[in-house]
């Protein structure tokens, strides 16, 4: 089968599970885990169901689309996403994106953690990625174009909405919760960066670095779809005082900080 007819596909098959109309997809990353129990629940599909989803393997991540209600808006969440160093392609890694557009999704909530380069930063907080920086050694529209399911050269001049930043600085604002925002660089991990490596990113202009998001964000803006993205800064690199990075630690920050996140989410969904 073709990539557009797993597309339409995956779609048919979500739609026979009561998943239309959508307004609004989001990718929780570590810490927004929560999110998923507020939803007023019509539907839950795990990804290894959904025809052309690939199956997530890394601890902390389940691999489940959650559709509902929240704050008024019909949402579809993505709880568990894929990553590239899991071993899959950027293609495969976006490949669930595609499916937003027949379901009639218009906008994406992106999130994810990340290390802070920027010296500014301190664990747990929160930056709204102005731009990025794909480092992965891949892009998910390399090959086939997904017959011509978008323009074969997208432009990314605009990859994150200008508007609905707006939005999420006074959500962001209303809740009483100071954010940042920035440039994310998408590295392909597993390992994380040597003090050489931090550096290097806060040279070419990176204020947080991750192993994430980049090839979701490309796929949307491929077909269409408006993109506001959030990194939780769950450590901080400081090269002069190299400290070993851990995935607990990840973890536990990314919780802490993932509950003002949701605040503002929950708020910017009000007013989308
Ligand atoms: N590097 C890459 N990915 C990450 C980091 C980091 O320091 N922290 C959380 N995700």
């Amino acid at each position: 089968m073709n990539e557009p007819e797993l597309v339409k596909d995956a779609a048919l098959f979500l739609r026979n599970k009561g998943i239309d109309e959508v307004d609004i997809g989001i990718i929780l990353g570590s810490g927004l885990g929560p999110l998923a129990e507020s939803v007023k629940e019509i539907a839950r599909v795990p990804y290894a169901e959904i025809p052309g989803f690939p199956v997530s393997t890394v601890e902390g991540h389940e691999g489940v689309l959650i559709f509902g209600e929240l704050e008024g808006k019909r949402v579809l969440v993505f709880k568990g996403r894929f990553h590239y160093y899991e071993g899959y392609s950027a293609r495969e890694v976006a490949f669930p994106i595609l499916v937003l557009k027949p379901l009639g999704v218009r906008y994406l909530i992106v999130t994810n953690a990340a290390g802070g380069v920027n010296r500014m930063m301190k664990p747990g907080d929160i930056m709204l990625i102005r731009d990025h920086i794909n480092l992965l050694p891949d892009n998910p529209l390399r090959g086939q174009n997904w017959g011509g399911l978008g323009p074969r050269f997208p432009s990314m001049h605009d990859a994150y909405s200008k508007k609905l930043a707006i939005l999420a600085k006074d959500a962001a604002l209303s809740q009483g919760v100071f954010i940042r925002e920035g440039v994310y660089v998408a590295l392909q991990g597993p390992s994380l960066e040597t003090p050489a490596e931090y550096s290097f990113v806060r040279l070419i202009g990176g204020d947080a670095v991750g192993m994430s998001t980049v090839p979701e964000v490309i796929v949307a803006r491929y077909i269409g779809i408006e993109v506001v993205a959030f990194s939780i800064i769950t450590n901080v690199a400081n090269p002069y005082d190299p400290k070993p990075t851990s995935h607990d630690e990840v973890l536990k920050v990314s919780g802490e900080a993932g509950e003002k996140l949701i605040g503002i989410i929950r708020e910017m969904l009000r007013h989308i």
